[in-house]
């Protein structure tokens, strides 16, 4: 079987960053995406993690601190809007579209405050490093945004960005699909 979108992302992100290094959780959630990010960076590195709901940062907060790696985790109950107030580069940064899995389904991820977010991301990223993009769009929003976020990706300069879609063409219920942007070096 091929991979899934999510084991794809992981995989991309996995093959660039290294201990030490700095990742961005654009859309915390239950805190999967963090957990991976931040067992990836090690001790040394540190993951900066945002979402608007307080439910979410109960349940990351929790499942990191169970893995004992909420110490290299610099958690914001803010929109990921925020990180155009950072500066250091980074390695990789993952959003995860959509609403929260077992939350509130009328709270979703919307295109305007998501093209904000990737604008800003795109400039912290260092050469080498990689934004993956997991596109939910069986929900009200969810449609506009995916043809919002497509057209930005799919504008970006190739001189500085390269730009992957993996996405299955012949599954029904408009399944998800990842993009992916790397800085080029
Ligand atoms: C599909 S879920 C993310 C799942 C998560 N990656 C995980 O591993 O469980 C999308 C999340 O984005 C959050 N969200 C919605 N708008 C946001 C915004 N402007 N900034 C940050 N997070 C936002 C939602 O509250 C929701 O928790």
């Amino acid at each position: 079987m091929f991979p899934n979108v999510l084991e794809v992302a992981r995989r991309l992100i996995a093959e660039r960053v290294t201990a030490g290094d700095r990742a961005i959780d654009a859309t915390m959630g239950n805190g999967n995406d963090t957990l991976f990010l931040a067992q990836l960076v090690g001790r040394e590195g540190t993951v900066t993690a945002y979402d608007i709901q307080p439910q979410a940062i109960e349940r990351t907060k929790e499942r990191l601190e169970r893995e004992g790696v909420l110490e290299r985790v610099r958690i914001f109950l803010a929109s990921h809007e925020e990180m155009s107030k950072l500066s250091e580069p980074v390695g990789a940064i993952m959003f995860n579209l959509g609403y929260l899995p077992g939350g509130n389904k009328d709270i979703t991820t919307q295109a305007e405050s998501t093209l904000r977010a990737i604008e800003a991301g795109l400039s912290l990223l260092r050469p080498g490093g990689i934004m993956t993009i997991m596109i939910y769009w069986g929900h009200p929003a969810g449609q506009v945004e995916k043809d919002a976020v497509e057209q930005y990706c799919r504008q970006l300069n190739q001189s500085e960005y390269l730009v992957l879609k993996y996405q299955y063409l012949n599954q029904q219920n408009q399944a998800p699909f990842l993009l992916a942007v790397e800085r080029r070096s």
